[in-house]
């Protein structure tokens, strides 16, 4: 039997074959602002999963992200020859200081025009936005994942796909007495259950990802 660890290496490193050479530099300025930061961004494995995904989605794609920090999920949404099939990524995040970094990185043309950045929050974002989406991540705030499913809910497109992160928050969901962020997931699984709007589907990648499909009406 292999460490978790390993096998959790081993695919990391498959997910990251593929890069062309400028994704290559991208993703180790990213990967370095994460370390310098200390920063939480997607893991590798969520990334290539939602990043193998698009093709499936169809073209000129709409995305909405909460909780973009500077762009390091964002990445995923493009490498590897997927930016023809994105129209818009609305990135939003509430830190001030993560704008700099995400207009230090070296985006390449095609993504960066197709790249919203809204410093600010994502709910009020979200809630001011009449357009439809084709997929979205919720990675902000883990007491706020329910309201902002409630109000994509609303926003979704039929078949549209969003993924949730840190669904086992490093174990945490299992523990006895629990925090605030970890009752609120607890709740939020228990929520999904009960959803008539969303197909609903549990990962176990990375920290754990749910992906919800909008069902038609
Ligand atoms: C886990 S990090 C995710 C980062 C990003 N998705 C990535 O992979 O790099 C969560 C981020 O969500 C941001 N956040 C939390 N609540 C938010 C809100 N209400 N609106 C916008 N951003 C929020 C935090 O400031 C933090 O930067």
């Amino acid at each position: 039997m292999y460490p978790f660890h390993q096998l959790h290496q081993f695919s990391l490193n498959r997910a990251i074959l593929n890069f062309n050479t400028d994704e290559k530099v991208l993703w180790a300025d990213l990967v370095h602002f994460s370390r310098e930061l200390n920063f939480p961004s997607l893991q590798a494995d969520a990334g290539a999963f939602i990043n193998w995904m698009i093709p499936f989605l169809g073209k000129k794609l709409n995305i909405f992200e909460f909780g973009s920090g500077f762009g390091h999920s964002a990445f995923w949404y493009f490498a590897c020859n997927k930016s023809s099939s994105i129209d818009q990524v609305h990135l939003t995040e509430r830190r001030e200081d993560l704008r700099a970094y995400f207009e230090k990185l070296n985006w390449p043309d095609q993504w960066k025009r197709k790249m919203l950045y809204h410093q600010g929050d994502g709910l009020v974002y979200l809630q001011q936005q009449s357009q439809k989406f084709d997929m979205a991540l919720i990675d902000g705030q883990k007491s706020s994942y329910q309201q902002c499913l409630q109000i994509l809910s609303e926003q979704m497109k039929p078949a549209g796909l969003v993924f949730i992160d840190n669904m086992f928050w490093k174990g945490q969901i299992l523990e006895q007495s629990v925090a605030r962020s970890t009752q609120a997931l607890i709740d939020l699984h228990e929520w999904l259950l009960t959803q008539q709007d969303f197909e609903v589907l549990f990962l176990p990648v990375a920290d754990g990802v749910s992906v919800l499909r909008k069902k038609a009406i």
